[in-house]
């Protein structure tokens, strides 16, 4: 059995880009592993957020990860500012993580580029992200393919603490499914499905109608040549669909290329659809009963105490190798 730790900004309605790349393999890991899925809500505040928003936002997410499958009964599920240990762990490993590092991440980059006002917050984003996970002494981290970055720089300064004071942390493995690691738009499926893409036709939210998700997928760009086909690099729009279509089934990329081989792209993108509808609309069914219950705050409250628990144990061995004591 191992420890799993993941986190998920409420920073939008989540995509199936979250849900075939994250939810799902959380859902899968949590029968055999001992499992933290965390609403890194600390994160979302890097950038500008509504409070009235957020607010919704969190209740949410929480309310999408238990209506996905995730049993709060085998799992623990807790919101990241009800833990006050991640701020703390955060700040310490901020001093031990060089500037030229964190100018080195891309999705910095890219959540900067021709902004004028950038938070320094989301400049120091991937130590928070490592302190989230150092404190569980996680083993696994399963996440898309966009975080790999983060994950190698988690266990770079994970390794450097431990090498200057002293064994401390787990290094962590990231675990990146075979199919859905990275689902991209449906308007410029060269670049990756977003929550935050201003075209909103470009992303399926999981909270859709079953028409809004099929009409985006009858709108997703392909190309001219009538050929299903997967092919990354030059036919990215279809090999986009193929995926989702192969995440959603669980069938592998192979078969998937088999079932529609003499088949049209009007035909693709109906059965399309129809798996995502099939895969989505029971989850969004079950996210409206449950997102005012009483039952997801309890759910929240009881996850929080469950995680401070262990996160306290892991930050307090941390503070006394660094000297932060009495
Ligand atoms: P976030 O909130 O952007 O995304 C949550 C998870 O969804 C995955 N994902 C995708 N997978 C496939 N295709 C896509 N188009 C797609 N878009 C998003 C992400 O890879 C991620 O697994 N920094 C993290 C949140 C975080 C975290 C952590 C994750 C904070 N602390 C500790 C793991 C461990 C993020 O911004 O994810």
């Amino acid at each position: 059995m191992k420890t799993i730790f993941s986190g998920i900004q409420p920073s939008g309605t989540l995509t199936l880009g979250n849900y075939l790349g994250a939810i799902k393999q959380f859902v899968q890991l949590q029968h055999e592993h001992h499992c933290y899925f965390c609403i890194v809500d600390q994160h979302a505040i890097t950038v500008p957020q509504e409070p009235k928003t957020l607010k919704n936002n969190i209740k949410s997410l929480a309310a999408l990860y238990i209506a996905s499958g995730i049993d709060p009964e085998k799992t623990t599920l807790f919101v990241q500012s009800e833990v006050p240990a991640h701020t703390e762990l955060g700040w310490m490993l901020q001093s031990m993580t060089y500037m030229g590092e964190l100018e080195r991440m891309t999705q910095f980059k890219d959540k900067s580029e021709g902004r004028s006002a950038v938070s320094s917050a989301l400049f120091t984003y991937p130590t928070l992200m490592a302190a989230d996970i150092l404190l569980y002494q996680a083993n696994i981290v399963p996440v898309g393919d966009d975080q790999t970055q983060h994950l190698e720089l988690t266990r770079d300064i994970a390794d450097r603490f431990n090498n200057r004071f002293g064994d401390t942390f787990v290094l962590p493995e990231i675990r990146i499914p075979d199919v859905g690691a990275r689902i991209m738009s449906l308007q410029e499926p060269t670049k990756k499905m977003s929550k935050s893409d201003e075209n909103t036709r470009s992303f399926i939210s999981m909270l859709d109608t079953p028409k809004q998700m099929e009409k985006k997928i009858k709108s997703a760009v392909t190309d001219s040549d009538g050929v299903v086909k997967f092919d990354k690099d030059n036919k990215p729009g279809v090999s986009n669909l193929l995926s989702i279509f192969a995440s959603c089934t669980g069938e592998s990329i192979e078969a998937v290329e088999e079932h529609f081989k003499d088949k049209r792209y009007g035909d693709l993108k109906k059965e399309v659809a129809q798996a995502v509808v099939d895969t989505l609309a029971p989850i969004k069914e079950r996210h409206d009963e449950l997102i005012n219950s009483k039952e997801l705050d309890e759910i929240l409250t009881n996850g929080a105490e469950k995680a401070h628990k262990v996160a306290s144990k892991t930050l307090n061995k941390a503070k006394k190798k660094m000297g932060l004591i009495r």
